[in-house]
């Protein structure tokens, strides 16, 4: 199983990377998938976590625990502690997104990054992701508000954009005209 030892932190050069499409979903690949999305079931189950030293998170892309391959797990719970989001996704793609932005009012953290850094991310408030499963089907997800932002979050990891980058060294807490405050 994942634990922090595996994920790499801010500074390494592998969350600078645009890394590389998966050309063949092998079972290696479904593996290391896998296992990322287990990390984050385990980091939000309080025993686990304490035992295990895990960060709690809601999404993780490959390039985190060093994999130069575009994929990413994302999961989370409901307030009665079923799922609500639980995605593996190979070659994510954006494919429209509205232009009316969002924003977590108390900012956004990454399991690769140990400090808080204080501002507002701002992040389109709906958008269309194309992608495959580890079975190979194409699916399309139609995301909006905090699967919106978990989406953009761990799509940007992809590409070698950490969340702190979108934060305005000026004004982090300056939302842009057309940015509403995610409830
Ligand atoms: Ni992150």
């Amino acid at each position: 199983m994942l634990t922090m030892e595996n994920i790499v932190r801010d500074g390494h050069p592998m969350l600078r990377k645009k890394v590389s499409e998966v050309a063949e979903i092998d079972a290696q690949t479904i593996a290391e998938l896998k296992s990322m999305r287990e990390y984050l079931i385990n980091s939000q189950d309080p025993e686990l976590s304490e035992k295990y030293s895990l960060r709690p998170g809601v999404g993780l892309a490959a390039p985190q625990i060093g994999l130069d391959k575009r994929m990413l797990a994302i999961y989370a719970e409901d307030e009665d502690g079923n799922p609500e989001y639980d995605y593996m996704l190979i070659n994510p793609k954006v494919i429209s997104h509205s232009v009316n932005e969002t924003y977590l009012p108390g900012g956004e953290g990454c399991l690769s990054v140990d400090e808080e850094i204080e501002g507002i991310v701002q992040r389109k408030k709906r958008i269309r992701v194309s992608a495959e499963t580890i079975d190979g089907d194409k699916i399309e997800i139609k995301a909006k508000g905090f699967l919106a932002v978990i989406l953009q979050h761990e799509l940007d990891h992809l590409n070698g954009v950490m969340f702190y980058d979108h934060i305005d060294k000026n004004e982090p807490f300056e939302p842009h005209d057309n940015a509403q405050p995610l409830e």
